[in-house]
């Protein structure tokens, strides 16, 4: 299983605090953003980890992070997304180096409380499709929403205006080598982009997507609110919660 953690996108909502850096660089109580995802990944026993990076400022990420001696690591992988074509773009950009091995894929500004490992344990026993994982929110209408039938996911609707549930997909997701077929074969939505939500529209539709329900708080920082949210709850949470 390798880990990819995507930081490109050029931050617009935070602006102006985007304006001269990347949105993963910015701090979240006591570190940078991009430092969640990363022990997120590594919390599950995943150590050989891509970060697609783009837009401003973006070779800070390696004066940051180096060879991500801090988590332990002993090497990082980098790629370099141009523009911001979608979630699914900067996925897509992995394809040479996932060669053809699952992907635990985590959303740069996404914060996550507990572990995932029983998660990507679960996803490993499946052997092939993809991996979703929901949390109740009270603002669905910001994210990918997910349909349920009998308990299984039937379809996600990306920021729907009348949200049919309050089940957020969040910004981890797990794949079988199928994905870059799959995003290859993509049409850019009505916003222009390549959606990670028609990605996995597409696992749903195959019948091999199968979601679980992530314990423990999670959040995303991309806008000011929730940005000031993910420094509350890491600090009430302890400072150290990922280590
Ligand atoms: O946070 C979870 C949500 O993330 C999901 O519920 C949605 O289904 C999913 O589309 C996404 O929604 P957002 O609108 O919040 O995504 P955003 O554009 O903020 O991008 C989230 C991260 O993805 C961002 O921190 C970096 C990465 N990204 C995004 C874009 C658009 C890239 O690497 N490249 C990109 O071109």
């Amino acid at each position: 299983m390798k880990g990819v953690i995507l930081a490109g996108g050029l931050g617009t909502r935070l602006f102006p605090l985007t304006k001269i850096t990347n949105k993963h660089l910015l701090p979240v109580f006591d570190r940078p953003m991009i430092y969640y995802p990363i022990q997120t990944l590594v919390n599950a026993g995943i150590t050989d980890i891509m970060i697609v990076t783009g837009g401003r400022k973006s070779g800070d990420f390696l004066s940051l992070l180096g060879n991500g001696k801090e988590f332990g690591l002993k090497h990082l992988n980098y790629t370099y997304q141009e523009g911001e074509g979608g979630i699914a773009e900067a996925l897509g950009l992995c394809e040479h180096w996932a060669a053809g091995e699952p992907l635990t894929v985590v959303l740069g500004d996404n914060l996550i409380e507990r572990n995932i490992k029983a998660a990507v344990e679960a996803f490993v026993a499946q052997g092939s499709g993809g991996k979703i994982l929901l949390k109740e929110v009270h603002d669905p209408e910001r994210f990918g929403v997910a349909t349920m039938d009998k308990g299984r996911v039937v379809e996600i609707v990306e920021k729907p205006e009348n949200p049919v549930s309050n089940l957020a997909v969040i910004g981890i997701y797990m794949y079988d080598a199928r994905v870059f077929e799959i995003i290859n074969s993509l049409e850019p939505s009505a916003r222009g982009e390549f959606e990670i939500t028609d990605v996995n529209n597409w696992y749903i539709k195959d019948g091999s997507l199968t979601a679980d329900v992530l314990e423990g708080w999670w959040t995303d920082a991309g806008t000011f609110q929730s940005l000031h949210q993910a420094a509350n709850l890491v600090a009430e949470s302890g400072a150290n919660h990922l280590d």
